[in-house]
């Protein structure tokens, strides 16, 4: 992996300090551990929604891609630790290139990300030289440096009604968020063909029979989903959107079809709600991120004592990358996002 510090290398130093993982004493109170690394090394714990809810519960800032890269950016802590995934962690990382940024394992990629390798998409970028490049922030570091504006999925109506009508758009690399976006803002996008392997394994026979059975609920769900499972929906929004809708809304009850970890902020806000994960097409009764999952307490605390594996970029990545960053992040403030 180029950008991030190599495992065998993160191994290599842990050994060097003495560290071995089955030395973790399995009664250490890591919540205690972890409250006091934060205050002794001035650290931030960034946390997205679909982590583990006991991380959640520590976390200083919970939120979606957006949020987490508004708070990436304005923080004032000396070290950054993203429970989150790969590309979460590059982002604040080109955000902050003097500062520190962890993540509690460097393993915990995402499948939007890797389904679009920056030089094929050069390639495919080459095919329109006219067009402007948007591309959802689940994507590689490199990938960024091939684009003008980012986006999330809270903001990304914002980003492409911000690009003149007369220029033509590439959308990279979500095609369900693309197809959406295309409905929503009637601009005819060329969608590079990458999903997320989370939200393309919803089962709509399965959301169907739940719908059946709970007729009073409605069906929530995140525009990374199939446009089959987007037509049912009540509500589509992505992972805040979704968790102040169903805080407002007068239903009380909600089948949520994105990963089960929103849910606990969900219960949180609304404890007199009903929330039902939405059944994935397999034997798993919800679905769950196994990248968001590889995040463990135990894991936190060990890159928060060892202050590894750290996010390590190229120079010319940060200074070539974070351009679209900040576009997303001028075109969210003119929103007032
Ligand atoms: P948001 O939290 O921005 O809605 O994104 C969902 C997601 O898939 C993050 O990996
Ligand atoms: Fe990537 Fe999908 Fe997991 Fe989000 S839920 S990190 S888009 S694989």
């Amino acid at each position: 992996m180029i950008t991030t510090m190599p495992l065998a290398e993160a191994k290599k130093n842990l050994e060097r300090k003495g560290f071995l993982a089955l030395d973790v004493d399995p009664d250490l109170d890591f919540e205690h551990e972890i409250d006091r690394l934060k205050k002794e090394k001035n650290a931030i714990i960034l946390a997205h929604y679909y982590v583990d809810s006991e991380i959640q519960d520590i976390a200083d800032y919970i939120g979606d891609s957006l949020g987490l890269a508004q708070t990436a950016a304005k923080t004032e802590a000396d070290l950054i630790v993203f429970a989150g995934v790969h590309f979460m962690a590059e982002t604040a990382k080109m955000l902050n290139p003097e500062k520190k940024v962890i993540l509690p394992d460097l393993k915990a990629g995402c499948s939007l990300a890797d389904s679009c390798p920056p030089h094929l998409f050069k390639k495919f970028k080459d095919r329109y030289p006219d067009h402007v490049v948007v591309s959802y922030i689940n994507c590689t570091a490199e990938l960024k440096t091939l684009t003008d504006i980012c986006c999330t999925s809270s903001n990304a109506v914002h980003v492409i009604n911000s690009v003149p009508e007369d220029r033509g758009i590439i959308f990279a690399p979500d095609k369900n968020l693309g197809t959406y976006l295309q409905k929503k803002t009637g601009r005819d996008l060329i969608l590079w063909n990458g999903t997320c392997m989370v939200h393309e394994i919803f089962s709509a026979e399965k959301i169907t029979k739940a719908m059946v059975r709970n007729p009073d609920a409605e069906l929530i769900a995140h525009p990374e989903c199939e446009e089959h499972i987007l037509q049912k929906a009540h509500f589509i929004g992505s992972t805040s959107q979704l968790l102040r809708y169903t805080h407002e809304s007068d239903t009380q009850k909600f089948i949520v079809a994105t990963e089960s970890g929103i849910i606990h902020q969900m219960e949180l806000k609304s404890p007199d709600k009903d929330f039902i994960p939405a059944p994935p097409n397999n034997t798993c009764a919800c679905n769950d991120c196994p990248h968001m999952k590889r995040n463990t307490m135990e894991k936190l605390y060990l890159c928060m004592e060892y202050e590894l594996p750290e996010v390590i970029l190229d120079q010319w990545v940060i200074d070539k990358g974070v351009a679209c960053i900040d576009r997303m992040l001028e075109i969210s403030a003119r929103a007032g996002l």
